[in-house]
């Protein structure tokens, strides 16, 4: 690859890597329990006040990230940078949802939300202080006033374990295999990398999927409550969990496998 077709793969590298993923995310993340995250994130976000039913998913994915509030009666806007996710999302929801293809690095105003949200490490995709500054701050011009901006990130345990190790899911007639290149000793801030290789076993002759590589940026806390400051939020909650999804304080690097920030303006707003 040359110079200019390596920085074209690495600035949509996200998006890439999710056109080629999105025929079997479903697949891939079917152990993925959001009954078990959303039911416990949503008492400790609403234990900081929403006023409304407004929900703006931002990296929504395949929908499953904004399904159960949708189905919970929220009135709900998503969008994704991948064209091939927001399709098998609006395959799903037709236009119960208005869904778009937007990069949070340049997201648009779609309206005031009582609650906007990021889930599932997509945070993590952005590599660089900067595209993370602008796109909390975009996150944050998307919010009503008094509104929450909700998002989480992985921790170094995740980067030195899933994104170090070679993980085989068969799943829906396909065998993904997701290769870390990472290392059990990855430092704080720094990327990692991962492959996702799908073979299909029924029907073999199903239409191959190219492997992709995935690339995250580690964000420990102390940056990322700077670059909440610097986009002008003001950190209402930063929380850790592992599995079991039980919200914990400090925030521990090592013991859990999710960091999770809870935000809002710090211009204030009507009260
Ligand atoms: C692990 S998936 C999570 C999807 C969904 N939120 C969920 O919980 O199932 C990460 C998502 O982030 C999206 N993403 C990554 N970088 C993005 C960007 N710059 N702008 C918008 N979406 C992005 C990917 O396309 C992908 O759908």
């Amino acid at each position: 690859m040359d110079l200019e077709a390596a920085a074209e793969e690495r600035a949509r590298g996200a998006e890439l890597a999710y056109d080629a993923f999105a025929p079997v995310y479903d697949d891939f993340t079917a152990h993925h329990n959001y009954d078990l995250w959303l039911g416990n994130l949503l008492p400790r976000i609403e234990s900081h006040g929403i006023r409304g039913r407004r929900l703006l998913d931002v990296a929504c994915g395949t929908g499953k990230s904004f399904i159960p509030l949708l189905e919970k009666g929220w009135e709900v806007t998503a969008c994704d940078v991948s064209a091939a996710m927001v399709e098998v999302a609006r395959a799903k929801v037709g236009d119960e949802v208005e869904l778009a293809v937007a990069d949070m690095r340049e997201l648009p105003v779609f309206g005031e939300f009582d609650l906007v949200w990021c889930l599932d490490d997509a945070v993590n995709y952005l590599l660089t202080r900067d595209e993370l500054e602008r796109a909390l701050a975009a996150m944050g011009m998307n919010l009503a006033p008094q509104g929450l901006l909700v998002f989480d990130v992985n921790t170094l345990t995740s980067y030195r374990t899933f994104f170090a190790e070679e993980v085989v899911i068969e799943h829906g007639g396909k065998r993904m295999i997701w290769r870390g290149q990472g290392s059990p000793d990855q430092q704080p801030g720094t990327i990692s990398e991962a492959s996702l290789e799908v073979e299909h076993l029924e029907p073999a002759s199903a239409k191959p999927i190219e492997t992709r590589v995935h690339r995250e940026r580690h964000y420990p806390e102390a940056e990322m409550l700077a670059a909440l400051e610097a986009a002008g939020l003001e950190c209402l909650d930063a929380f850790g969990h592992d599995w079991a999804v039980i919200p914990e304080q400090p925030l521990d690097e090592i013991r859990h496998t999710k960091a999770v920030y809870i935000a809002r303006s710090a211009r204030g707003g009507a009260a």
